[in-house]
C-alpha cells in the first residue's frame, strides 16, 4: 500500500519537531498506524532560513498553497499560526478534500464553528489536539476517554508562560516584568506576550476545552479574561501565609443558570495538587459525575512535546481514512446537530468567593467601615487579616478572604469601599476556588 503523503505549513519549533519525532519513531509509528506515513512536501518562509529538522526528502516552498493544493497530499499540518492566512489555507484544504491537523489554538477557538461545519460538508477531518495544553492528550481524554461522563467542571493552567512568571515571583520573589523577559528569551511566549499575560492564549484553549466538555458551539467572545500583571509579590506572599498559591487558571463550570468561562489569577489550596504544577508545565483538572476527579499534566509547548499531539493526530487521521466519515469522533466531542445552545454567564453572575487586600489608614473604626459593606452586601467573611503599617507611612494592608457570593454583589461592595475616605488605593481583588 502507498505510504500516506503528508504537506507541513510551517518548519519552525512544531513544524521542525513533528518532522524529528515523526522520523525519529518512524517504525513504531508505522507499526501503529498500519501503513507509511511520509512528509512530503512543505512550505517556509524562507528558503534560506535553517530549520531545526533535516529537510532531507522533502520539497520545500515558499508558497503554502502550493502545498494545500498538491494532489498527493492527503494530509496538511498547519503549523504557521495567526488566524488570517492559516484560516485560508485550512478551508482550502478542505475543499480540496484533505485531512487537517492543526496546532492553532486562536484558530480553532475563533473559527472552529465554521471549518468544522465544512470539514463536516467534506467529508474530512481537523485534528487538533496539540492546540490546548501542547502535548497533554487531553482532548482526547475529554473526548474519547471521559465519554461516559457528565462533566461538571474543569479548571487548567494552561499558558506556560503565565505559569512560569507567577512560579519564579513566588519561589525566587523576582518581579514580573524580568521573569516575562526570560519567559520570551527562552522561547515560551506568544509572538505578542500579552496573549499569554493577559489571558488570551489560555481563553482560547478554555474556550476549546468548554465546548468539548459541555458539547456547545466555540464561544471565545464571550469568555471572560483578566491576566497577571496586576498580582504583585505582596498578594504572592499573603496568598502563601494563608495556606494559598495564585494560580493564572482556565475554568469552565456547568451551572443551573448557565456555563461559566472564565480565565483570571486564582488562589486555590496549596494542597492540591495543580497549586504544585510549576513553571512552564501545564496541567488541567477535569471533574466528572462517574469518574471524580482526573488530572492532566505535562508540557504544555515547546517542539518535541507539542509535536508529539501532531503526530499522534497524522496517527489517528491515517487509522480513520478508510472510516465512514459519519462515524468518526466528533470534532467537539458531541454530534453536530446535538450542539447545545446552553447560555454562557457573564462574569457579573459568576459564584465564587474572593481574596481581597485592601490598602487603608491605620484609623479607629476603618475595618469596621470595611465589614458593614461587605455585610450589607450579603458577603461573608471566612479570615481576616490586619499587617503591620508599611513603612510607618500610616497605610495598613488588610487581607480578608471571603465566602461564596454573586460577582456582582463583590463589584458593588469593591466600588463602596474604594470610595471611603480611609482606603487608599484600588482593591486587590483574586477570586478563589477550592477545586474540591
Ligand atoms: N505561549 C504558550 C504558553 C505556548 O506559554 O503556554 C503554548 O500554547
Amino acid at each position: 500500500m502507498q505510504a500516506v503523503k503528508v504537506g507541513v505549513l510551517g518548519l519552525g519549533t512544531v513544524g521542525g519537531g513533528t518532522v524529528n519525532v515523526l522520523r525519529r519513531n518512524i517504525i513504531d509509528i508505522t507499526r501503529r498506524a498500519g501503513r507509511d506515513i511520509e512528509i512530503t512536501r512543505a512550505a517556509v518562509r524562507s528558503l534560506d532560513r535553517s530549520t531545526i529538522c533535516s529537510t532531507e526528502g522533502i520539497v520545500l516552498t515558499t508558497d503554502a498553497m502550493e502545498v494545500v493544493n498538491d494532489p498527493e497530499i492527503q494530509i496538511v499540518v498547519e503549523l504557521i499560526g495567526g488566524t488570517e492566512l492559516a484560516h485560508d489555507l485550512v478551508l482550502k484544504a478542505i475543499e480540496n478534500g484533505k485531512h487537517v491537523v492543526t496546532a492553532n489554538k486562536a484558530l480553532i477557538a475563533l473559527h472552529g464553528n465554521e471549518l468544522f461545519a465544512k470539514a463536516q460538508e467534506n467529508g474530512v477531518t481537523i485534528a487538533f489536539e496539540a492546540a490546548v495544553a501542547g502535548g497533554i492528550p487531553i482532548i482526547k481524554a475529554m473526548r474519547e476517554g471521559l465519554a461516559a461522563n457528565s462533566i461538571e467542571w474543569l479548571a487548567g493552567i494552561i499558558n506556560g508562560t503565565g505559569n512560569f512568571i507567577l512560579t519564579e515571583m513566588r519561589d525566587k520573589g523576582r518581579d514580573f516584568v524580568d521573569v516575562l523577559a526570560e519567559a520570551q528569551a527562552l522561547g515560551y511566549a506568544e509572538a505578542d506576550p500579552e496573549f499569554d499575560v493577559e489571558g488570551i492564549d489560555a481563553a482560547h484553549k478554555l474556550t476549546i476545552m468548554a465546548s468539548i466538555a459541555f458539547g456547545i458551539p466555540l464561544q471565545f467572545d464571550k469568555a471572560f479574561t483578566e491576566g497577571i500583571s496586576k498580582i504583585s509579590q505582596e498578594d504572592v506572599k499573603y496568598a502563601g501565609e494563608l495556606g494559598y498559591r495564585i494560580k493564572h487558571l482556565g475554568i469552565t463550570k456547568k451551572t443551573e443558570q448557565g456555563v461559566e468561562l472564565r480565565v483570571h489569577p486564582t488562589l486555590i489550596p496549596h494542597r492540591r495538587l495543580i497549586a504544585n504544577v510549576d513553571g512552564v508545565m501545564n496541567a488541567v483538572l477535569v471533574q466528572g459525575d462517574a469518574v471524580g476527579p482526573t488530572l492532566y499534566y505535562g508540557a504544555g509547548a515547546g517542539s518535541d512535546a507539542t509535536a508529539s499531539a501532531v503526530v499522534a493526530d497524522i496517527i489517528d487521521i491515517v487509522r480513520a481514512l478508510t472510516t465512514d466519515p459519519e462515524n468518526r469522533v466528533p470534532h467537539l466531542a458531541f454530534q453536530p446537530d446535538t450542539l447545545a445552545d446552553t447560555p454562557i454567564l457573564p462574569m457579573s453572575e459568576v459564584v465564587t468567593s474572593y481574596y481581597l487586600r485592601i490598602h487603608t489608614q491605620d484609623k479607629p473604626g476603618v475595618l469596621a467601615d470595611i465589614t458593614r459593606i461587605l455585610g450589607e452586601q450579603g458577603i461573608s467573611i471566612e479570615a481576616i487579616l490586619q499587617k503591620q503599617p508599611e513603612h510607618h507611612n500610616g497605610v495598613v494592608p488588610v487581607i480578608i478572604l471571603t465566602q461564596e457570593i454573586v460577582e456582582k454583589n463583590m463589584d458593588a461592595a469593591i466600588k463602596q469601599i474604594e470610595a471611603l475616605s480611609s482606603v487608599n488605593e484600588s482593591v486587590m481583588r483574586v477570586r478563589m476556588e477550592s477545586l474540591g
